[in-house]
C-alpha cells in the first residue's frame, strides 16, 4: 500500500531535486502544508519525519524544517572531452580484475564496486520466495528452465515494462544470468571479432571485460554528467568509422548517474535508426530513479527501431541471484540460441522465486522505499565528500542509482590512490577503469549504498587524508 505520508513524502523529494527548495531553504510550516496539500496535519508531520529520517531535512526547534545543505556540493558540470577519439583495441583489464579481487578481501570497506551492502537489499523477501519455491515448485526447480526462460518471470517482466511505457509480450524477453550476460549476447549477435562499437564514456568497466573477450574495438563517445551522450560527437563518429552498434546506459549511467530526457533519447534514436546502427541500451539502474515517475526505455518509444534492451535485478533484489533479461527485438531468435550455447539455461529456483516477488506485488513495496534511502545515501557521501576533501573536488550529483563520479585535484593519480587507499582498508574504483584509453586518471566511482557509521566516516578521512 502506497501511504499518503509517502506519496507526499515523494513530490516533496522531486521540488527539491528540482531546486524549488534549495540548500539551507525552509520548507512549508506543517499547518501551511497540509493547507496547501489538502492533507492532514498528521500526514504532513509523517512526510516530514520521513524525509528527516532519510537525511533530507534538519528539523531546528521552533523554526521549522531545513533542506540540508548536500545541494551545495561542487557539481561536475562540463563534459571532460568533446570529441571522439578513433576505435582502438581494449586491453589492460587485468589491473580491473586484479583490483576487484583485492577489494572483496574480508574486512576491507567497500566503495569501489558498484554493488549495495547487503543490508539494503530485501533478503528477507527473497529468502522467503525461495522457501515458497522450494516447497510448492520443487520438481520444476529440479529441472532446467530452457531458453527464452519462465513464462511467470517473462510474464512478470513484460508486465513491469509495459507499466513504463514499453509495451511488449511474454514471448520477446529471453531471461539471462544477469545484465552482463544480456549485454554480452547483445554484442554476440550484432558484431563479430575485429568490428567496431561505440561506447558512451565513462562506462562501466565490465562493458570493457566484454568488449575485450569478443575481440571488439571501442570509439569512445564523451558523455556529459547531466544530460547523457553527445549526440553531435556520435554523428560525427558514425560518419568517420564502420560503427557496428552504440552501447549506453540511458536511466541512472554508471558512474555519471545522468538520465537522458526523452527528447534526447529521440535524437539518439534517430541518428542511429538513419545509419541503420543497433543500440543496446542497459536499462540496469531504470528503476532506482530519485524521482516518482520511472524513465522511458529506448526501445519503450521507439518499438520498430533496432533497439536491444538489456536489464536484471541484481542492483535491487539481489546480486547473487543472477537473474536478468534481454528484449531482442529483430534479434530475438538469434540471441534465444545464442544463450543456450552460452549456459544452457539460467538456474530455475532464482527464475520461479524472482517471479514470485514480482507477483506478490513486494518487489514494487521495496523500490518505493530503497529510492528515497539512495538518494539521500548519495546525498550524504556528496557532503561528507564536500566536507573532508580538497576544495578543488567536484562530483556529479546523479538523479538516480547509488554511486557518485568523483574529480579530484588535476594532480592526483587515482590508480595510485587506490592501491594506498587498500593498504588502508578502504577500495574505490580508479577512474582510468571507465576508460579503455586510460581517461579519468584524478578521478574516483564511489558506491554510497553503505551503512553511515563511524567506520565509513573514518574511511572516508583516511581517504581525504591521502590526497
Ligand atoms: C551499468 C551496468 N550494467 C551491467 C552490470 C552487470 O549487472 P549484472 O550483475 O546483472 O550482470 C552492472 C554491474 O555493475 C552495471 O553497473
Amino acid at each position: 500500500m502506497n501511504y499518503r505520508y509517502q506519496q507526499l513524502a515523494d513530490e516533496l523529494v522531486e521540488q527539491i531535486y528540482a531546486g524549488l527548495y534549495r540548500a539551507g531553504e525552509r520548507l512549508p510550516g506543517v499547518r501551511s502544508l497540509s493547507e496547501q496539500r489538502g492533507v492532514s496535519v498528521a500526514t504532513a508531520v509523517a512526510a516530514y519525519r520521513q524525509l528527516e529520517d532519510k537525511g533530507f531535512l534538519d528539523v531546528r526547534d521552533r523554526s521549522g524544517f531545513y533542506v540540508r545543505p548536500w545541494a551545495q556540493t561542487r557539481s561536475i558540470d562540463t563534459p571532460v572531452e568533446t570529441s571522439a577519439t578513433g576505435p582502438c583495441e581494449i586491453s589492460g583489464q587485468e589491473l580491473a580484475m586484479a583490483m576487484i579481487k583485492a577489494a572483496n578481501e574480508p574486512g576491507i570497506l567497500q566503495l569501489g564496486a558498484a554493488v549495495p551492502e547487503v543490508r539494503f537489499l530485501p533478503t528477507r523477501d527473497v529468502e522467503r520466495a525461495i522457501g515458497r519455491v522450494l516447497r510448492e515448485q520443487r520438481h520444476t526447480v529440479a529441472n532446467y528452465m530452457m531458453p527464452p526462460g519462465a513464462p511467470e518471470l517473462r510474464r512478470q517482466i513484460a508486465r513491469r515494462l509495459a507499466e513504463a511505457g514499453c509495451q511488449l509480450s511474454p514471448h520477446e524477453v529471453v531471461i539471462t544470468n544477469g545484465c552482463q550476460e544480456a549485454l554480452m549476447l547483445a554484442l554476440r549477435a550484432v558484431t563479430q571479432a575485429g568490428d567496431t562499437v561505440a561506447i558512451e564514456s565513462p562506462a562501466f568497466y565490465g562493458l570493457w571485460h566484454v568488449l575485450e573477450s569478443l575481440n571488439l574495438k571501442a570509439v569512445e563517445i564523451p558523455s556529459h554528467p547531466e544530460r547523457g551522450i553527445s549526440v553531435d560527437t556520435l554523428g560525427f563518429a558514425l560518419d568517420r568509422w564502420p560503427i557496428k552498434a552504440c552501447v549506453l546506459v540511458p536511466n541512472f549511467s554508471n558512474p555519471i548517474g545522468y538520465c537522458m530526457s526523452d527528447p534526447h533519447k529521440r535524437t539518439l534514436i534517430d541518428l542511429l535508426d538513419a545509419r541503420g546502427v543497433t543500440l543496446i541500451e542497459d536499462d540496469v539502474y531504470g528503476d532506482l530513479g530519485f524521482q516518482v515517475r520511472r524513465p522511458s526505455l529506448c526501445k519503450g518509444l521507439s518499438p520498430n527501431s533496432d533497439i536491444i534492451s538489456c536489464g536484471s535485478f541484481s542492483k535491487t533484489l539481489s546480486p547473487g541471484m543472477r537473474v536478468g533479461w534481454i528484449l531482442g527485438g529483430r534479434h530475438h531468435r538469434r540471441i534465444e540460441q545464442l544463450k543456450y550455447v552460452s549456459s544452457i539455461a539460467t538456474a530455475s529456483l532464482p527464475q520461479l522465486a524472482v517471479a514470485d516477488l514480482l507477483e506478490s506485488g513486494r518487489y514494487e513495496r521495496y523500490l518505493r522505499e530503497i529510492r528515497l534511502t539512495y538518494a539521500s545515501a548519495v546525498a550524504r557521501m556528496s557532503e561528507a565528500i564536500t566536507r573532508y576533501f580538497p576544495a578543488e573536488t567536484r562530483m556529479t550529483q546523479p538523479q538516480g542509482g547509488f554511486v557518485l563520479w568523483v574529480e579530484l585535484p588535476e594532480d592526483v593519480d587515482s590508480i595510485d590512490l587506490a592501491q594506498r587507499a587498500l593498504q588502508k582498508g578502504v577500495s574505490i574504483a580508479p577512474g582510468p577503469l571507465f576508460s579503455a584509453t586510460g581517461k579519468y586518471r584524478h578521478f574516483m566511482r564511489i558506491s554510497c549504498a553503505r551503512q553511515w557509521d563511524e567506520r565509513l566516516e573514518q574511511g572516508l578521512k583516511a581517504l581525504a587524508s591521502l590526497l
